[in-house]
């Protein structure tokens, strides 16, 4: 199984900040945000890994980054997204990376405290489909919310006024082959994007989606609000008392 970070967008909720960086260059608690992602794949197991990123600083990621060492990594791969076109437009330009094999997907700006690893090696001894992970939350119409019957998720719908239950699903997501054809398919979105709630509610259709709750928290850290729960939520992880 391959990973892939999307690390793209302008970060525009950030603004000023990412006037002058990529979102997710900007610290979280002693580390940039970018680390977090990177590091929970690595602990899921995996080694090729690529980033997706766009704008005017992508080069600073090869800077941070390099191939990857910090990280016990041999190489990282790198992409371009030029403009914007969502998330789904973004996972689009790894399909050559991917090269045919599962992927496990982690949207930039998400930090989790749980170890994924199981979750992922079930999913690769999987045949075929999708997974997501899911975490009960107060604000759920701030995200994807998923609709749960009889222990199977049987609809996503994006930042819903009327959220269907409390459960955001998180910015982590495992595919087999079939996603880049789904993710040609789209249609963009109200908000001009391809949904990546709208590749997951075709595998939901296809009846082959599967799903993990997290343990322990998760935030985005894509607003400034989210951006200061993940910077204390780290720290308080790391021993810092307030
Ligand atoms: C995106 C997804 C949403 C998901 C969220 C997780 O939202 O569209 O379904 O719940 O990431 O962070 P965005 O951050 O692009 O608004």
């Amino acid at each position: 199984m391959k990973g892939v970070i999307l690390a793209g967008g302008l970060g525009s909720r950030l603004f000023p900040c990412t006037k002058v960086t990529n979102k997710h260059l900007l610290p979280v608690y002693n580390k940039p945000m970018i680390y977090y992602p990177l590091k929970t794949m690595v602990n899921a197991g995996l080694k090729d890994i690529m980033i997706v990123t766009g704008g005017n600083y992508a080069g600073d990621f090869l800077r941070i980054l390099g191939n990857g060492k910090e990280f016990g990594l041999k190489d990282i791969s790198y992409t371009y997204q030029e403009g914007e076109g969502g998330i789904a437009e973004a996972l689009k330009l790894a399909e050559n990376f991917a090269e045919g094999e599962k992927i496990f997907v982690i949207l930039g700006d998400n930090i989790i405290e749980d170890d994924v690893s199981e979750a992922v090696k079930d999913f690769e001894k999987q045949k075929e489909g999708a997974g997501i992970f899911l975490k009960g939350v107060p604000d759920p119409e701030r995200f994807g919310v998923a609709e749960i019957k009889e222990g199977k998720v049987i609809n996503i719908e994006e930042k819903p006024n009327k959220p269907k239950s409390n459960y955001a699903v998180c910015g982590l997501y495992l595919y087999d082959k079939n996603v880049f054809d789904i993710a040609k398919e789209l249609k963009p979105s109200g908000r001009g994007e391809l949904e990546i709630t709208d590749v997951n509610n075709e595998y939901i259709k296809r009846g082959i989606m599967s799903y993990s709750l997290l343990k322990g928290w998760w935030t985005d850290a894509g607003t400034f609000e989210s951006l200061f729960k993940a910077s204390k939520l780290v720290a308080e992880k790391e021993g810092l008392k307030f």
